[in-house]
């Protein structure tokens, strides 16, 4: 299975920062083996997508609407974001489900939006802090992925637990392989083959000093990246440590 290197910049980036971050990844392109994606804030996708233009650079979004149009202001539809050169969407991000009051079912519609839309979802699921002390956090991310997930999902999962992101805390190996684990154990359970063949990423603190040996767990098909996907040589190494495929 390739990797999925997917850098999430959050609300991060001006017009003034395109070249500075995306030209270098265009140049390099993604490391042999890796899949190579950026979602930069709506507002850039055009010229972040005119900077990767001709390499094999994915471009991608951070949210849609599920709605295909209509009265629904300061929103962006599936087909908005695939206009503006998107062919990927973050979705049920836990900034969104905490900042938004995002549950389960606002996910899964979105999820099927973006791909009515031709848009491929990375679908996020992971437990806070107090959910993991209180033994809960199998159980949370189950039932994210049941909620979550649409009956034809064809598309990414990114676990993210919540106390990792932005603290420069990852999870331990053991911890990600007994989730990736039990995330991979749902999947194949729900789809059969199909979930067999979902790349599961990991988010939280991933750096390129944690970056191999946190790909190298079983079942984790890549990383989400914050806060190191806005260095261009950070995001670059982060994917030289993925295994090649
Ligand atoms: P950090 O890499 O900054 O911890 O963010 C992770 C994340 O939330 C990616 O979606």
């Amino acid at each position: 299975m390739r990797a999925l290197i997917a850098g999430n910049w959050k609300m991060n980036g001006l017009a003034a920062d395109v070249e500075r971050i995306a030209a270098p990844l265009a140049a390099s392109g993604p490391p042999a083996g890796c899949d190579l994606l950026v979602c930069p804030p709506a507002t850039i996708l055009r010229e972040v997508g005119r900077v990767l233009a001709g390499s094999a650079v994915a471009l991608g979004a951070q949210d849609c609407h599920p709605a295909p149009s209509g009265a629904h202001t300061g929103d962006l539809s599936a087909a908005m974001l695939r206009d503006a050169g998107a062919t990927w969407v973050i979705l049920g991000h836990s900034e969104r489900r905490a900042d938004h009051g995002e549950g389960d079912a606002l996910v899964r519609a979105k999820a099927a939006a973006a791909a009515a839309a031709g848009l491929t979802p990375i679908v996020c699921v992971g437990e806070t802090e107090a959910q993991r002390v209180a033994g809960e956090h199998l159980g949370i991310v189950r039932g994210q992925l049941a909620g979550s997930l649409p009956d034809d999902f064809a598309g990414v999962v990114a676990y993210e637990p919540v106390w990792a992101i932005g603290t420069g805390r990852n999870a331990s190996e053991a911890d990600v392989a007994e989730m990736h684990a039990a995330v991979r154990e749902a999947l194949i359970t729900r789809f059969a083959g199909r979930g067999a063949a979902v790349r599961i990423l990991y988010g939280g603190s991933v750096k390129p000093a944690n970056a191999a040996a946190l790909l190298a767990v079983k079942d984790v098909g890549g990383a989400l990246v914050g806060g190191a996907s806005l260095n261009a040589a950070d995001f670059l190494a982060i994917a030289r440590a993925a295994p090649r495929a």
